[in-house]
């Protein structure tokens, strides 16, 4: 049995599966799953909608104000009571987020956010930030990741398989792109926390990535019980 609040922290770079390993690991061990990377593709797909001009303060307000939902038996993202789920996968969104996502009054407010959902029970997050700013003191900490061109490789086929026309090179080319602002921006830069666990994914199915996080956090359960 797990203790009331266990969480476990998944970070990593663009298109590397943590929101597919996230989920599993989540409903295998029955914990709640929250998609920060969705949460900053909220606020991005709000601000398109508004066809204003790119303004930090006016962004931050939209982030203070937005009631993002999500409905995790349906599978879905609600913003302001419509169902975005789809929408904030699009390319627009997509390219622009990183963007979104570095600016300092957004972050604060979804940080908030995060926290407030995760304090209080058994939780699985993945982002960028997750191990090092909203919960440094996980119980469980992963740094997930695979070569740029396997990644982009599985978001080819992810897209292709709904029938989207993409490039290899150019998803190859965002994928850098979003990496590098990711990395670079000032505050709560993609990093591996200290203490993660660093797991590389090019030559592992989903299964086997799952088990080994899931087997992770049932010996860190084991150790907790017994200390
Ligand atoms: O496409 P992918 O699933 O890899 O990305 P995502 O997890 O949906 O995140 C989209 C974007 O949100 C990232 O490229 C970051 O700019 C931002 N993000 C962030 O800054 N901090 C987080 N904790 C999660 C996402």
């Amino acid at each position: 049995m797990f203790k009331e609040n266990f969480v476990v922290a998944i970070d990593g770079p663009a298109g590397a599966g943590k929101s597919t390993i996230a989920k599993l690991v989540a409903r295998k061990l029955v914990f709640a799953y929250i998609d920060t990377g969705a949460m900053y593709r909220s606020v991005t797909w709000k601000f398109l909608r508004t066809k204003a001009e790119f303004n930090e303060n006016f962004i931050g307000e939209l982030a203070n104000k937005i009631r993002i939902d999500f409905r995790t038996e349906e599978n879905k993202v609600f913003v302001d009571g419509t169902d975005v789920t789809e929408a904030i996968r699009t390319t627009a969104v997509t390219n622009l987020v990183s963007r979104i996502s570095a600016i300092n009054t957004v972050r604060i407010a979804m940080v908030a956010e995060q926290r407030r959902m995760g304090e209080s029970g058994r939780v699985v997050l993945d982002g960028r930030d997750i191990g090092t700013v909203v919960f440094p003191n996980a119980d469980v900490k992963i740094f997930l990741t695979a070569t740029v061109e396997e990644r982009a490789l599985r978001r080819y086929k992810e897209m292709t398989e709904k029938g989207m026309a993409v490039s290899l090179k150019q998803l190859q080319e965002a994928i850098l792109n979003r990496d590098k602002q990711d990395s670079e921006r000032e505050i709560s830069p993609l990093r591996q926390a200290k203490d993660a666990v660093f797991l590389d994914t090019s030559n592992m199915c989903i299964d086997e990535t799952t088990d080994f996080i899931i087997n992770l956090v049932r010996g860190k359960e084991h150790d907790l019980r017994r200390s």
